[in-house]
């Protein structure tokens, strides 16, 4: 049976399939973060996997998935190459993309879901934290720069 949240969530994601929100998004990312625009070769590529992703994650988390956590630690671990990235960039990341799936899905942002994203949200942030600390401490000469 799929969790009262994760349906939600789905429902939400359904209604703005036909929104291309990694557009607005990348913009709004960019307008907070200017300086970040640099670390990116490819925006077009990396908005595609960027976007899909953070929301999989959520859903994943939505649905008790065990794969997201050990995502969570190599996307920490990758994103090591594009700089000391502050934990307030990738909260805000995250934020920006639950609000511009809202903006996209209409009528289907209900409560339930709204509610259901920022939980799950919270959730992934808090595994971002987790992954920065854990790292740190595995390897303390490799780790990802912690700009916090
Ligand atoms: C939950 C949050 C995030 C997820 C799931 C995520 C995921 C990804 C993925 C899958 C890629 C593509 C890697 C590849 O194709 O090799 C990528 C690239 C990248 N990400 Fe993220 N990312 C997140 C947050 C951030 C944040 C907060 C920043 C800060 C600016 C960032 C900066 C970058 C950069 C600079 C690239 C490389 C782009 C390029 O080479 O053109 N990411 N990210």
């Amino acid at each position: 049976m799929i969790p009262a949240d994760a349906a939600a969530m789905e429902a939400s994601l359904i209604a703005a399939a036909g929104a291309d929100i990694r557009l607005p998004l990348f913009e709004r990312f960019f307008a907070a973060f200017p300086e970040r625009r640099a670390s990116f070769i490819s925006v077009d590529a990396a908005s595609r996997r960027m976007t899909d992703e953070t929301l999989d994650m959520m859903l994943g988390l939505a649905k008790g998935e065990g794969w997201v956590w050990p995502l969570v630690t190599e996307l920490v671990f990758t994103h090591r190459s594009y700089g000391a990235l502050p934990i307030a960039e990738y909260d805000a990341f995250i934020d920006m993309t639950v609000d511009e799936l809202g903006k996209a899905a209409g009528t289907e942002w209900t409560v339930e879901a709204k509610s259901a994203w920022q939980r799950h949200a919270d959730a992934l942030k808090a595994m971002i934290r987790k992954a920065r600390k854990e790292w740190k401490s595995a390897m303390p000469a490799g780790a990802p720069q912690l700009a916090e």
